[in-house]
């Protein structure tokens, strides 16, 4: 097996990706602290966690006493200061710029002066949340895939301070974890998001525009182009309400209008059809 490349990692944030990015590192040999403001959330993480490596362990892929070691690698926490002495943070708070912000200045202020900050952030610019800090040249954007432990990809986003080494160094760690990390620059969206939302976005004009029914649409993209989901049912997953905030990101960052967001895709938000997670998207999923 091999052997993640730092020892020891802090993850903030125990929702979605935060647990996901835990179980990772921690499936590599790491030491991992995971910190969230919610008690509630820490346990929901470690729960998440638990299933997950349980279902590894059914696959056949590890044994139980390899979930049961990678577990006790878990440790948690609710407080920001308890990361102190550590060579990596991993940042997977909740999308939004002042929390992000606030979140890299205490760190700064906390952590020794060579401890790399990394974000998952999916929109929001890493020379920006860089900028709240006083060590530009050792923050860069980690971009896991949902979910962590499944997705091979890490886009690893370079701000415009972002040194050579510490890109050098996340890349490595990146590969450390088993991972294919592909580096890209800061520009709104990097890769993953500038190319997949204005895909599901003109499939949201289809929709609105009768070229045909939800199912159609998905289904061109699946047997057409070999696209394992369709992109409704894809941002049904992802969430309409990210869906339209990465498109905004998108179309203020870039200024160019092809990225403005459906009206369709507002009304949804709007009435709260979120997608899977609100039980209805496009598709409706309160019996599921
Ligand atoms: P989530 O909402 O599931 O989890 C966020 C967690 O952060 C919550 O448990 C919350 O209690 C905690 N939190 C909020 N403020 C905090 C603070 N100041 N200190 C410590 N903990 C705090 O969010 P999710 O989906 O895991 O997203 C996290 C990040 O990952 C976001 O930046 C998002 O854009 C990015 N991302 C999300 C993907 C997804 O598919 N959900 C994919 C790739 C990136």
């Amino acid at each position: 097996m091999a052997k993640s490349m730092f020892e020891a990692v802090a993850v903030i944030g125990a929702g979605t990706m935060g647990n996901g990015i835990a179980q990772t590192f921690a499936t590599y040999g790491a030491k991992v602290l995971l910190v969230d403001l919610s008690e509630d959330a820490l346990k929901k993480g470690v729960l998440a966690i638990e299933g997950s490596l349980a279902r590894v362990v059914k696959k056949g892929v590890i044994t139980d006493a390899d979930a049961k070691a990678t577990l006790a690698r878990i440790t948690t926490n609710s407080k920001l200061e308890a990361i102190t002495n550590v060579p990596l943070v991993v940042e997977a708070v909740s999308e939004r710029p002042d929390v992000k912000a606030k979140v890299f200045s205490q760190l700064d202020r906390q952590c020794p002066p060579a401890t790399i900050l990394a974000t998952n952030t999916s929109s929001i610019s890493i020379t920006q949340i860089a900028a709240s800090t006083k060590r530009a040249d050792r923050v860069i954007g980690m971009h896991f895939m949902n979910p962590v432990p499944v997705m091979k990809l890490v886009e690893v986003i370079r701000g415009q301070e972002t040194s050579d080494e510490t890109t050098a160094k996340i890349i490595a760690a990146s590969e450390s974890i088993e991972k294919v990390p592909v580096a890209a620059n800061d520009f709104p969206g990097f890769v993953s998001n500038r190319v997949l939302m204005p895909m599901i976005n003109e499939a949201i004009f289809c929709l609105m525009e009768g070229v045909a029914t939800k199912e159609g649409i998905d289904t061109v993209m699946k047997l057409g182009m070999a696209h394992p989901m369709g992109p409704l049912a894809l941002a049904d997953l992802i969430g309409l309400d990210v869906c339209l905030d990465i498109l905004e990101v998108l179309h203020q960052g870039l200024g160019d209008d092809k990225y403005r967001p459906c009206p369709l895709l507002r009304r949804y938000v709007a009435a709260g059809n979120l997608g899977k997670k609100s039980g209805k998207g496009f598709y409706d999923y309160s019996k599921a």
